[in-house]
């Protein structure tokens, strides 16, 4: 049995701060309600000029490095984006060429919203299981601030960029430990992009009506986030014969504070066994529990031997877990 261990975590968030009092001096809104509600200060977004694929670069060549491995060395590329380079081709491939991984193949992902890492861990520890491969970057990275209407209260507040990175590399013993995945189509339009595909190719009257940006029901999506995080969290447990008592850290998808609050107090856990930073970087989309757990790490707050669940949750409607030893 080959098993995948995470060897190096990386991630990356752009300069540039935009603060809720940036955003309240043009939206109707204020810095109390955002933090109220949900538990940002300020976010980051990209440089004019900067693209998703920087973005994963920057965040893959840190993990490699804390790997203790050279780009030569990966085998695969795994992309999860929201929103890519371009529609085609895949934009793992100018990851390839950014950081110099000339023996690697990749390709992208798209599981809908923000569980991209954890989608892209499962897919790798399988291509690293049946022996093919050895070196996986697992990347996400999200510019949500070119995926957003500016002028959109709910959703101009919430989002901000970011990428990160996890090396998976061969093991004889088990760092993925499991890996659960879920969609449900029952709730695909609570937070899409309307025009830009097949169904809405874009047109003058869409760009007019601003529908190539994301829209989403916030009341809806707080709901399904707050059934979905603790029942995965516990259903992926339970799967492997180990109780919450055995589970050293919970790391979710930074979307909202009150989620994470609301999620962990149904699992009965005290916030000191997650680790959160929506209140600095907002919701970086797929990216966003690969940059809480790389920051947990190097902060010394994981270390070596802890168990941890990472558990995310979008759009789509899809969530999905992954249990593993660091
Ligand atoms: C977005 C979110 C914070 C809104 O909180 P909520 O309690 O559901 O708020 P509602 O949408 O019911 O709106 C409550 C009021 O605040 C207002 N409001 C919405 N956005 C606001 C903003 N940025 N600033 C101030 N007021 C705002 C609404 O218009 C509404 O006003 P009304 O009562 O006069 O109609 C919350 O729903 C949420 O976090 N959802 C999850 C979103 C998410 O995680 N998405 C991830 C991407 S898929």
């Amino acid at each position: 049995m080959i098993y995948s261990k995470i060897a190096g975590t990386g991630f990356y968030i752009p300069k540039k701060i935009v603060t809720n009092d940036d955003l309240a001096s043009y939206l109707d809104t204020s810095d109390e309600w955002i933090q109220r509600k949900i538990g940002i200060k300020e976010r980051h977004v990209a440089a004019e000029g900067e693209v998703t694929s920087d973005m994963a670069a920057a965040a893959a060549e840190k993990a490699l490095k804390n790997a203790g491995i050279t780009a030569d060395q990966v085998d695969l590329i795994i992309l999860a984006a929201n929103l890519p380079d371009h529609i085609s081709p895949a934009t793992a491939v100018q990851i390839q060429k950014k950081i110099g991984a000339e023996n690697a193949f990749g390709f992208d992902i798209k599981c809908g919203g923000c569980p991209g890492l954890v989608y892209g861990i499962t897919i790798g520890s399988k291509f690293i299981a049946d022996g093919s491969c050895k070196n996986v970057l697992v990347t996400a990275s999200d510019m949500n601030s070119r995926a957003i209407d500016w002028d959109d209260r709910l959703t101009a507040v919430i989002l901000g960029d970011g990428a990160s990175a996890v090396l998976l590399q061969a093991s004889d013993k088990p760092g993925i430990i499991d890996t659960e995945l879920h969609t449900d189509p029952s709730g695909y339009y609570g937070a899409y992009i309307p025009a830009g595909g097949t169904v809405e190719p874009i047109t003058e009257q869409s760009l007019k009506e601003r529908r190539q940006y994301f829209k989403m029901d916030g009341r809806a999506i707080f709901q399904f986030a707050t059934t979905v995080f603790p029942d995965t969290v516990r259903s992926i447990v339970a799967k492997n014969n180990m109780t919450l008592d055995d589970i050293d850290f919970i790391i979710p998808h930074q979307a909202n504070i009150n989620i994470i609050k609301e999620s962990m107090s149904k699992l009965g856990l005290p916030m000191e066994r997650t680790f959160t930073n929506v209140d600095k970087y907002g919701n970086t989309g797929g990216a966003s529990v690969g940059v809480a757990l790389g920051e947990a790490i190097e902060r010394g707050v994981i270390k070596k031997g802890d168990k941890v669940v990472l558990v995310s949750f979008g759009a789509g409607l899809c969530w999905g877990a992954v249990l593993l030893e660091i």
